[in-house]
């Protein structure tokens, strides 16, 4: 198969989109970010890279904590508005109904089906971005969305979250159907 070469461009697919919150000047303000990504289940860790002239990051960089919230597609129109404006000139708090974590103060999203309340662990500076490694200190799912297995609260199938997907053509888009399951498929390859 012929290969053509496109440049330098990250074109690893798909990509989350997701809100990061944080408390910037005392006010929350969110952030349309699609650069986030799982560094960690056990111990449960995330990396979000920012732009260090963001409104947000000031606020990330203040406070050492700040929230993923994760919409659905119902809300695409207000998540690519908080990636359009800075909240150094409108008011982005203002857009949802918010709260605040348990554990740390940070800003989350009511309407969002997933929130995750994350503390910074370290902060990596390359060219103009600002990469924090942090942990998870708590996971906050809207309870409609909650599914439970042997009396046990599971996390909830991703079809029902129904949540944003982008790329790098620019465009949106929504997640497909489950096709299998992990560490399973794989199995009828290994030699018996
Ligand atoms: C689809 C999309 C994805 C984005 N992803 C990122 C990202 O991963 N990192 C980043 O720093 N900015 C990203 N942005 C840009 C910021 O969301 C945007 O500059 C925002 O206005 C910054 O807001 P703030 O100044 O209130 O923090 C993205 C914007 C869009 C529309």
């Amino acid at each position: 198969m012929s290969k053509v070469k496109l440049g330098a461009v990250p074109l690893v697919y798909p990509i989350p989109i997701v809100l990061v919150g944080a408390s910037v000047d005392g006010k929350p303000n969110f952030t349309e970010v699609g650069d986030c990504a799982v560094m960690g289940i056990k111990p449960a860790l995330v990396t979000i890279s920012l732009s260090a002239s963001h409104h947000t990051t000031k606020g990330i960089d203040e406070t050492g904590v700040f929230s993923i919230n994760i919409p659905s597609t119902n809300m695409l129109s207000l998540a690519d508005y908080c990636g359009i404006v800075s909240g150094r000139n409108v008011d982005k708090g203002t857009l949802f109904t918010t709260f605040l974590g348990d554990q740390t103060a940070a800003p989350l999203i009511q309407e969002c089906p997933v929130g995750l309340e994350c503390r910074v662990l370290e902060v990596v500076q390359v060219k103009h971005r600002r990469l924090f490694i942090a942990e998870v200190v708590e996971c906050y799912v809207s309870s409609q969305f909650v599914e439970s297995a042997n009396g046990k609260e599971t996390v909830p199938h991703l079809s029902k979250l129904d949540p944003i997907i982008y790329a790098l053509d620019n465009r949106y888009y929504r997640i497909g159907d489950a096709i299998g399951t992990g560490y399973q498929e794989g199995m009828s390859h290994k030699e018996s």
